[in-house]
């Protein structure tokens, strides 16, 4: 099968290229290197040994995007990855957020559907679950109000692809929804490569753990949580990559619409990451405790227990192999892609 993954230079994008290959897949990777590097196409090579086809395009161009599929005849499945993802940029440009994910997906479908492929993936998010979580967190979760213009445009384009399926019953859609994916492939040659100062927490303890920042601020220690801090299901990204390779098998049968929830099941604070990444890196990770940040909720974690039963996928990484795979990573590429 012919699996075209667009931001597959992106952070899940070239660990999941990495599990396409080695299942066998034929991989032709887009990415406009917006925000990734072509040097993660390189190392998705030298890991698997396997060759994928890389295009240097921008979604959001139709005459780009055309090239690519008359290029590569015979494209089973999209996997979605491409778009802006900081949650605080979304809000202070709305607009950009709004016309790139949108667009994009949009185009990405019109040109699809031009080449006869109606098979996708999306990457979703727990963020479409809104304010309102109630955990361990289902599919069936009612979506809600979303806190912040990225999440919207996650929401909406889950509502675009559930109406492109009810109009034409051909489409196959599965939708993924990511709790918080963390770690790097255990090689250390790819992994999370944030521009700036981290908005996240894994790629800011890395960078206090190789001494780039000197504290981390946590947001908060007076939530109604066992330690007090804020409760998150971390996933392993390698995990969450085998996830992928375990949905596309949907697209044997004909399906519809699917929606998985991608997590552990497990909820880890701040504290249980911060401790996990210094018996992960033998260092202290100096911290000070800040003020709640606006927007983020006490605690979520998700039940994963459909993927486990209609794909036969389950994480198997733990808190401390995730923060191992993060440090191995961090500390062999300490300005991640750039020399
Ligand atoms: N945190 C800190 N200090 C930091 C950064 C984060 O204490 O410097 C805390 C947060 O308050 C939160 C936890 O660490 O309790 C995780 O925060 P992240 O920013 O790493 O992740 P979020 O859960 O806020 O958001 C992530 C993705 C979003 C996605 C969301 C969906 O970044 O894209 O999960 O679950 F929408």
């Amino acid at each position: 099968m012919k699996i075209l993954a667009t931001g597959g230079a992106g952070f899940i994008g070239s660990h999941t290229c990495v599990a396409l290959l080695e299942a066998g897949y034929d991989v032709v990777a887009v990415d406009n290197l917006y925000n990734s590097s072509e040097k993660a196409i390189k190392r998705i090579q030298e890991i698997t040994g396997k060759q994928l086809r890389f295009y240097n395009a921008d979604v959001c161009s139709r005459p780009q995007l055309r090239e690519v599929f008359d290029s590569e005849p015979g494209v089973d499945a999209v996997i979605h990855f491409a778009g802006y993802k900081a949650v605080g940029e979304s809000v202070q440009k709305p607009l950009e957020y709004y016309c790139n994910n949108l667009n994009s997906t949009m185009i990405l479908c019109d040109v699809m559907r031009e080449h006869g492929c109606k098979n996708i993936i999306f990457s979703s998010s727990a963020t479409v679950y809104g304010l309102d979580m109630k955990s361990p967190i289902t599919e069936e979760h009612p979506k809600g109000p979303c806190s912040n213009p990225y999440a919207w445009t996650k929401s909406m384009i889950e509502q675009i692809l559930v109406d492109l399926h009810t109009g034409d019953p051909e489409w196959n859609v599965i939708l993924l929804r990511y709790f918080n994916p963390i770690g790097a492939h255990p090689s250390g040659l790819i992994g999370e490569d944030p521009k700036g100062i981290p908005n996240n927490l894994l790629p800011y303890v890395a960078q206090v753990a190789i001494g780039k920042l000197p504290k981390l601020g946590v947001f908060g220690d007076d939530y109604d949580t066992p330690d007090g801090t804020g409760v998150r299901d971390y996933l392993h990204v390698m995990d969450l990559a085998y996830g992928h390779v375990a949905a596309l098998k949907r697209f044997e049968g004909s399906h519809g619409v699917d929606i998985y929830n991608l997590g552990t099941g497990k909820g880890s604070s701040v504290l249980d990451v911060v401790h996990a990444f210094e018996k992960a890196c033998g260092k202290k990770i100096p911290y000070e405790i800040k003020p709640r940040r606006a927007g983020d909720l006490p605690a979520y974690w998700c039940d994963p227990s459909k993927a486990e039963r209609e794909l036969g996928w389950k994480a198997k990484y733990d808190l401390y192999d995730m923060c191992r795979d993060s440090w191995n990573w961090q500390s062999k590429n300490p300005n991640g892609y750039d020399d």
